[in-house]
């Protein structure tokens, strides 16, 4: 059956500066979290770094022909706050707003709408220095930070994310330890997330009065929290997962501060705050972006991830359920992106939503100069659909951004899992449009699924 999109569905790829950009030492950039912790031993895959990434600091100009030439219509990409302000706060370097400038006049000339995100993860280190996230102080760096690209770009810049999925930058960073900085403190990610929130709230008014007519929202990784039998310890624990997963977001982004079922369960862990903060943390914003990947079933558990007692299943797991698993292990399930969708809007009604990414690990090889991945096809072809049946019931999104653009810097996985749309080869530089990329090219051209 065809599945018809709205003519202003808006289409494109997403991509974060640390993953793609290289170029660390130049122009005036100083180290990041992520460079401080990729250098660490034993941190990332294989010690990959994102040194030289997808050198797209020299390569945008063709990275940009490229996007042309594969039909996008919208780019979403980050902006490296420690090329704007190598330390954080103090000088701005003008090189690195030149950087983005050029990059937004480029996306502009090819027809492709940018939207920007300002913090997806590469926090200066000199901020951490100073206690990062967890310091109040970071909250009104960022806010300045926020006013000094939004000033500059906001003229061409319409669609401005402020952070990307604050559970990443808190939780998985800051308790999980897999990301940077590394830190395995629930206490310290509570904070964390309450200062990343409270800054996301203090930065929108910032960005609109400083680019008029924008659009801001922030981007949230929502998952499918669902029990993996009928009992009711298990159907608790896909409660207490959706709460601190989701909820924990959610609630106060749409002005309802804290959810008190996880307030109760966390007692003193709870995030030190001050007069104010949630009411800043809850400002009504233009869009809610969207990161889906796949649904998490979990069941109760006394032992795994104590504070949650929750534990989710296992890849193994998974696959005796009869899921198909992408490269990370993730279950793929199209349903999940409709329910998170379906019910987004139903409690939360956002004013619009963009699905600002979705997308695939898949064991991509290059024969015959030819990249076949019909795994990511039939991923995105899925997923589109669940989107569209959700749009049918009244769901407000408005566009959709495939992760990502080319293969990049997998965070902790380094170069060993590609999610692109275009093949990398690491060693040459050279791209690759992949068969899902003229696929893709397709589907936007139609704006409809066959
Ligand atoms: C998301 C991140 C993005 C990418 C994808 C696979 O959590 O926002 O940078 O790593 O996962």
């Amino acid at each position: 059956m065809t599945t018809q999109f709205p003519s202003d569905f808006l289409w494109g790829t997403a991509t974060a500066s640390y993953q793609i950009e290289g170029a660390v030492t130049e122009d005036g950039r100083k180290p990041s979290i992520w460079d401080t912790f990729s250098h660490t031993p034993g941190k990332t895959h294989n010690g990959d770094t994102g040194d030289v990434a997808d050198d797209h600091y020299h390569r945008w100009h063709d990275d940009i022909a490229l996007m042309h030439s594969l039909g996008l219509q919208a780019y979403r990409f980050s902006i490296a706050w420690p090329r704007i302000l190598p330390d954080g706060t103090g000088a701005i370097n003008a090189r690195g707003l030149d950087f983005y400038d050029r990059l937004v006049d480029g996306l502009l000339a090819a027809g492709i709408r940018p939207f920007a995100t300002l913090y997806h993860w590469d926090l200066p280190q000199t901020l951490q220095d100073a206690g990062g996230w967890a310091n109040r102080a970071t909250m009104d760096a960022f806010v300045h930070y926020a006013d000094i690209v939004a000033r500059r770009l906001g003229d061409r810049v319409h669609d401005w994310i402020t952070h990307n999925e604050p559970w990443c930058i808190s939780f998985l960073s800051h308790m999980l330890g897999h990301h940077a900085p590394g830190a395995t403190d629930a206490a310290l990610a509570f904070q964390v997330a309450h200062h990343v929130l409270t800054s996301h709230g203090l930065a929108v008014p910032v960005i609109r009065a400083a680019a008029p007519g924008a659009q801001v929202g922030i981007t949230l990784n929502l998952f499918a929290s669902r029990p993996e039998s009928d009992s009711e310890a298990d159907a608790a624990a896909a409660r207490r997962h959706d709460g601190y997963l989701n909820r924990w977001f959610l609630d106060p982004v749409f002005g309802r501060g804290y959810p008190n079922d996880i307030l109760d369960l966390i007692g003193p862990l709870a995030p030190t705050m001050e007069p104010g903060d949630l009411q800043a943390a809850g400002v009504p914003t233009d869009f809610l972006g969207i990161n889906y990947y796949n649904p998490t079933y979990v069941r109760a558990s006394d032992s795994a991830q104590g504070l949650f007692k929750t534990s989710e299943l296992t890849p193994q797991d998974y696959q005796a359920r009869g899921f198909q698993l992408t490269e990370m292990g993730w279950p793929i399930d199209p349903t999940g992106l409709r329910d998170v969708l379906l019910r987004v809007h139903l409690a939360y009604g956002p004013r619009a939503i963009y699905i600002t990414e979705n997308g695939i690990a898949t064991p991509d090889t290059v024969v015959s100069g030819r990249v076949d991945d019909p795994g990511r096809i039939a991923y995105i072809d899925g997923h589109l659909r669940a989107t569209a049946d959700a749009m049918r019931l009244g769901v407000p999104v408005r566009g959709y951004f495939l992760w990502s653009l080319m293969d990049n810097f997998e965070w902790a996985w380094g170069y060993s899992k590609r999610f692109g749309a275009v093949y990398v080869d690491y060693a040459t530089q050279q791209r690759i449009a992949k068969a899902s990329a003229h696929w893709y090219k397709g589907v936007i051209t139609a704006n409809s699924l066959d």
